[in-house]
Order: structure tokens, then C-alpha cells, then sequence
């Protein structure tokens, strides 16, 4: 690890997210010093709290992993969303840009619209088609309109230790059915948190900026990511691939939201695994 990273102080918001908690368990056992706070202790809403926070701490880098990352209620709770994904950033940024520390934020595959038919790159253009991926959108628009320094990692079906995933939700699912049905017209790119933090501190640690698209190699619909948890755990419950508007839920999901993950990759030397790779690492950790 380069000296610079090793010697930085790093504040960490959203504490008790699955980003997070990659990041504080990572950076604990390099000895890096950072100070994580979940919302309790910083709500990233609280203009006054974030500025003194700031202030006290003096961080030479901010890594935003809170979110209001609710996709269906966000249709309902919108003010929530946008204060949260929105405008919160806008005061990260704005207190990042007057304190010089460098702001690393996560966005999402959903600020895109799904009409593509290959993995979208940076130079595409976002159309979300969810409150939820609107929000995030503003997000990011505020955090380039006021801070030069950051780093933008748009993210996609992240997993880690939490509830707020996929896997989690699928094994409570299978503990309870024996047939599960699993839209198949939903395709992106699962990604380990655990892969998102160590490529972050990598681009951190060589002073990247800008935009990236941070997700694990290669896509899938969500029956096939199914399936290979079903694979790898050799559950015996049948999974039957389903049009996703069975489910009638409130926000809709582009059909394919995959990112290309090469410009990270390329400019960090790097080949970040194929999802079904880490997958197996994960599940293999999580026993
Ligand atoms: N999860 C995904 O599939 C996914 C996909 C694409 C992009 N992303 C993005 O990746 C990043 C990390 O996501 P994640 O999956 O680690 O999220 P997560 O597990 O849902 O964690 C988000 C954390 O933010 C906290 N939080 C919510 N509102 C807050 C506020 N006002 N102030 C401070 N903390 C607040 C939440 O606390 P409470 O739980 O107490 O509310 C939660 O601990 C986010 O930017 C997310 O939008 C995630």
C-alpha cells in the first residue's frame, strides 16, 4: 500500500451498510485510521452535523456508503430519497471541496434506462427509468458540479454481509418454498462488496478520478445468478425463470443495466474476477 494511503485519515459514512463494513474491516487490519459512523451518529441529511464532523476530523478522504437504497419505496418516499442520494452529496461535496479531502461516492446501474443490448460504458447516457436511480443521477450531477477531486463508482447488485441483497433475500426465499420463480428479463452484474472496497482503496491509493464503473466481470439475468447459488450450495429447491411484472412491484427495473468495467480495470492493471468467481469466494466465506 502507498505511503499516502497508509498515512491518510478516512471518515466513512453509513457504518452499519455492506460497503461499509468492508471498508472498516479492510482498513482495521491494515492499520489505516479511519472513523466510521452509521446514521444514528452522522445523518448525511444533517447539514450542520456533516460541516462540524468534518471539521473536527479534518479527513484527507470521505467515503460516502450511505444511501437510500429502498428501489421500490422510493416511489413513495421520494423526499427521503432525494434528500438522502441527492442532496446529502451535494454537502459532502461542497464540504470536501472547501476542506480539500477527496470524496469516493457509489451510484448505480439504474441511472441508466436499460435499452442497450451490451455492458454500458462511462461515456453512455444515463435515462433512469426509477425514482430511485433519478436521485442517484442528482447525485452525481451535484458532486461533479461541486468538487473536483472525487471519485464516482457506479455499482451494481452489490452483496455482502447485510440484508439489503439478493442472496440474502434468496435463501430466506428458499428456506421457505420449494419453487422459487426468478425474473429472467433482468440482467446486470452481481458484485461483491467485498471486491468494491479493495478496488477502491487500490484507485485511492494511485490518485484516480472521475467516473468509474465498478462491478465484478462478465452479467447475468437474476434466474442465473439463481442458479448458481443454487449450484454452489446444492439447494433442491426448483427455480423457474419468470417476467419480472408478476411481481407488480412499484418502481420499474431497466431489463439490462450491465457496466463494463474495463476503464477501472485497465487503468488499475487489474482484472476484477468474474461474478460467478466471487460468488463462490463469498459464499465459501459467509459458512
Ligand atoms: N445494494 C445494491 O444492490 C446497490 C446497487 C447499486 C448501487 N448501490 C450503491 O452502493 C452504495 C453502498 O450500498 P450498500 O449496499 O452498502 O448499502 P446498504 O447496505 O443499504 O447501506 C446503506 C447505509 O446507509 C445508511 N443510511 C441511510 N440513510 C442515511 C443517512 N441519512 N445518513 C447516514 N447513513 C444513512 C443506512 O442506514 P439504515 O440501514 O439504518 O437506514 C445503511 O446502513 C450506495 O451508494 C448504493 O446506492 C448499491
Amino acid at each position: 500500500m502507498a505511503k499516502g494511503l497508509q498515512k491518510a485519515k478516512i471518515v466513512i459514512t453509513g457504518k452499519n451498510g455492506q460497503l461499509a463494513k468492508e471498508f472498516t474491516r479492510i482498513l482495521s487490519k491494515m492499520g489505516i485510521e479511519h472513523f466510521a459512523f452509521k446514521k444514528e451518529e452522522l445523518d448525511i441529511t444533517n447539514v450542520d452535523r456533516v460541516w462540524s464532523v468534518m471539521k473536527e476530523i479534518k479527513p484527507d478522504f470521505v467515503i460516502n456508503c450511505a444511501a437510500y437504497n429502498m428501489v421500490d419505496k422510493a416511489e413513495e418516499e421520494r423526499d427521503m430519497a432525494f434528500l438522502v442520494n441527492a442532496k446529502a452529496v451535494k454537502t459532502l461535496a461542497e464540504v470536501c471541496s472547501e476542506s480539500g479531502a477527496k470524496l469516493v461516492h457509489y451510484s448505480t446501474d439504474y441511472v441508466f434506462g436499460g435499452e442497450k443490448s451490451k455492458p454500458y460504458i462511462e461515456e453512455d447516457n444515463p435515462s433512469p427509468i426509477n425514482y430511485y436511480g433519478k436521485t442517484k443521477l442528482l447525485g452525481e450531477m451535484y458532486l461533479k458540479e461541486n468538487l473536483n477531486n472525487f471519485l464516482l463508482f457506479r455499482v451494481s447488485w452489490l452483496y455482502g454481509k447485510g440484508r439489503n441483497n439478493f442472496i440474502y433475500k434468496f435463501l430466506n426465499w428458499a428456506k421457505e418454498n420449494r419453487e422459487l420463480k426468478v425474473s429472467e428479463n433482468e440482467v446486470s452484474v452481481p458484485t461483491w462488496a467485498k471486491r468494491v472496497a479493495e478496488v477502491s482503496l487500490k484507485a485511492m491509493e494511485q490518485g484516480l478520478k472521475g467516473l468509474y464503473h465498478l462491478t465484478n466481470s462478465g452479467y447475468a439475468s437474476r434466474y442465473e445468478f439463481a442458479l448458481k447459488i443454487k449450484e454452489i450450495l446444492n439447494l433442491q429447491n426448483s427455480i423457474k425463470p419468470v417476467n419480472s411484472s408478476i411481481f407488480n412491484l412499484k418502481a420499474r427495473r431497466p431489463e439490462f443495466s450491465a457496466m463494463d468495467n474495463s476503464k477501472i480495470s485497465t487503468e488499475l492493471n487489474f482484472s476484477i474476477p468474474h461474478w460467478d468467481y466471487d460468488i463462490k469466494e463469498y459464499l465459501r466465506e459467509l459458512k
